[in-house]
């Protein structure tokens, strides 16, 4: 599929609020619509939500990436999703590799949050080489651990 990753706005909000709310993660965490847009504009306003077009320039899915939000300073990936007909075609890879571009261009360590029923979106990282480096247990909602995933820039490693 061909698939471009371009800078997000509200002519997107309808369909990023689409991709999150048909979700497990969207279900177990739910958030009315307007309280997602309003989340979503303060991530258009700070440029760091970036979308996935097909080549008719539909919106597949999203990305928030903070690359100053994690610890001190570290890129971290605020939210990923894509929507329900376009999982599984590599559109959450797509965006996965634009996060990493963006994040090691400015950082040699990248951070996400899964939560621990969610082992579809964990293999998919682990798959692009992030890995457990932590567990948070009862962050966001009582009973539900979140993994703290972290990618080293391979370069540094060796
Ligand atoms: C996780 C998610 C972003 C992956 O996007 P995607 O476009 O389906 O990912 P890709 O096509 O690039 O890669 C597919 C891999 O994603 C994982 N995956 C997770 N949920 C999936 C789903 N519902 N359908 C297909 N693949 C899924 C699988 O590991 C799959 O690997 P496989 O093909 O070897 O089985 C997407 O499934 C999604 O939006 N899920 C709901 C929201 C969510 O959980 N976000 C992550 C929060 S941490």
């Amino acid at each position: 599929m061909q698939i471009k990753i371009v800078q997000g706005n509200l002519e997107h909000m309808a369909d990023c609020i689409e991709a999150h709310k048909y979700s497990q993660l969207g279900e177990i965490y739910y958030h009315p619509d307007e309280e997602m847009a309003e989340l979503l504009i303060d991530g258009f306003n700070k440029g760091e939500i970036y979308v996935a077009l097909d080549k008719d320039r539909n919106c597949l899915g999203f990305i928030w990436i903070a690359l100053s939000g994690a610890f001190y300073g570290f890129p971290y990936c605020r939210i990923l999703a894509v929507k329900k007909d376009c999982r599984g075609k590599g559109v959450g890879t797509a965006l996965l590799n634009h996060y990493q571009k963006m994040g090691f261009a400015k950082s040699g360590r990248l951070f996400i949050l899964v939560s621990d029923f969610n082992k579809g979106a964990r293999k998919l990282y682990e798959r692009l080489g992030f890995i457990q480096v932590g567990t948070i247990p009862d962050l966001f909602k009582k009973g539900i651990s979140e993994l703290i995933l972290a990618k080293f820039r391979p370069e540094d490693e060796s």
